[in-house]
C-alpha cells in the first residue's frame, strides 16, 4: 500500500540508484541460503504478492536449493486513501491449499505493514505448518502494524523507491537497480 504523498507526475523526476543489481543478487543468494538452512530437506511454498514481488520471487526461488513450489495473491486497498483506510481487499486468492506447508510470504517491500498483516491473518487460518515473511526491502520507520520480516534484504530509510518490481504509476518495475525517485519540482 505504498503511496508517495504529493507526487504529481513523472515529468521532471530523477532516479538515483539506492541498491545496485549486483548487491541485490548477492543478498538474495544469502537469503536463499538462510531459507535452505531453516528448512533442511523440506519443501517450501512461496507466495508472491502481486505485482511488486514478482521479480524478487523469480530470482529468489532460483537460488533456493530445496523443493520449492509457488503461488500468488493480489490485494488492493479499500476506499480512496490507502494509508488512511488501512483496509485491504483480496483480489486474487491462492490456487491451492497451504495446509501443512512451510509457507513463505514474499514481498518486495514492507512499508506500513498493512498488506502483510492482513495476508498473514488470512493465511494462518488455513493452517500452514509454518508461516514466514521474506521481503527484499524494509522501511521500519513507516510501520503501522507490528510485523517483522523473517528474511529481509535491505533496511532502507523513508524514501520513495522504484525498480526491481516496485513501481510509481506502474512504471519503473523493470529497472534492475532499486532507485530513489526524486522530483525536481519544488514542494513535491
Ligand atoms: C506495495 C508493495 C507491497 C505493499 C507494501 O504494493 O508491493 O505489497 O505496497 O505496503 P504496506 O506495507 O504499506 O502494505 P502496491 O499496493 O503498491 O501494489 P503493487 O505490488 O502492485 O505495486
Amino acid at each position: 500500500m505504498r503511496t508517495q504523498q504529493g507526487k504529481k507526475g513523472s515529468n521532471g523526476s530523477e532516479l538515483k540508484v539506492l541498491v545496485r543489481h549486483r548487491a541485490i543478487q548477492r543478498r538474495i543468494s544469502q537469503m536463499a541460503n538462510e531459507i535452505a538452512r531453516d528448512f533442511p530437506g523440506e519443501r517450501v511454498h512461496l507466495i508472491g504478492v502481486l505485482k511488486g514481488a514478482c521479480i524478487f520471487l523469480s530470482d529468489l526461488i532460483r537460488e533456493i536449493k530445496l523443493d520449492v513450489s509457488i503461488d500468488f495473491m493480489a490485494v488492493s486497498s479499500y476506499g480512496k486513501s490507502k494509508e488512511s483506510s488501512g483496509q485491504v481487499r483480496l483480489n486474487k486468492d491462492l490456487d491451492t491449499s497451504i495446509a501443512g506447508l512451510n509457507v513463505i510470504l514474499v514481498e518486495d517491500i514492507l512499508d506500513t505493514g498493512l498488506t502483510v498483516s492482513y495476508l498473514c491473518r488470512i493465511l494462518r487460518e488455513r493452517r500452514p505448518k509454518t508461516l514466514r515473511i521474506a521481503a527484499l526491502l524494509d522501511k521500519p520507520s513507516r510501520r503501522i502494524k507490528n510485523i517483522q520480516g523473517d528474511y529481509v534484504g535491505f533496511k532502507i530509510s523513508n524514501e520513495f523507491v522504484v525498480g526491481y518490481g516496485l513501481d510509481y504509476g506502474e512504471r519503473y518495475r523493470n529497472l534492475k537497480d532499486v532507485c530513489v525517485l526524486k522530483s525536481h519540482v519544488e514542494g513535491i
